[in-house]
């Protein structure tokens, strides 16, 4: 049975970020599901002064760790004012000065979504330029617009984008 890496690219505690995560790795088949919180990894915010000074954290290093271990990554990106939150872009800074290659070539279904209608592109659309660099092999992309319209009781209930979101699915999880 292959590892799934599921998160959200936020610390708010009703992420709608970790819940599409939640629900895309929960179509990915035969698969055993880690869903991680990125508030269960505190962090001091990144400085090269800390760093010099204490080294990597112990939490960047244990996120780190499970990325390691897994066979896939599937993550969806919260944005803030048109770029990562504060949260996610942390433990970006803190994994890449652990390890650059931070993502391992590990398969990645990619996502986004927000309240609003763009469904966070801009996001995606960094993440997607940025991450190859990171030695991410981002699979498949999927971005969700006006969350709150279209996703209820733990699963998307626009029939057109869950269709989407379910080829993204099968992308992925013929790359594990
Ligand atoms: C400071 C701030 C900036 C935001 N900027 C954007 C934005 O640029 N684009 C967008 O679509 N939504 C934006 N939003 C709304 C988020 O999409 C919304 O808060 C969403 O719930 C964040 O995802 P999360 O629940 O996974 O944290 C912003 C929200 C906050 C608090």
């Amino acid at each position: 049975m292959k590892k799934i890496l599921a998160f959200g690219g936020s610390n708010s505690s009703d992420s709608i970020n970790k819940e599409l995560a939640n629900y895309a790795a929960s179509l990915v088949e035969d698969a055993q599901v880690t869903l991680l919180d990125l508030n269960d990894f505190d962090l001091p915010i990144y400085s090269k002064d800390l760093e010099a000074k204490s080294g990597i954290p112990e939490n960047a290093k244990k996120f780190h760790q499970y990325i390691k271990e897994t066979d896939g990554i599937v993550l969806s990106l919260a944005e803030n004012n048109g770029a990562y939150s504060s949260a996610f872009k942390n433990l970006f800074d803190w994994m890449s000065r652990h390890e650059s290659k931070l993502f391992m070539g590990k398969p990645m279904l990619l996502m986004a979504t927000s309240t609003g209608r763009k469904g966070a592109a801009y996001v995606l659309a960094m993440a997607h330029s940025r991450f190859p660099y990171h030695d991410a092999k981002i699979v498949a992309e999927f971005s969700l617009p006006l969350f709150h319209d279209k996703f209820a009781d733990g699963k998307i209930t626009d029939m057109q984008f869950d269709d989407e979101l379910k080829d993204a699915v099968k992308l992925f999880q013929n790359q594990l």
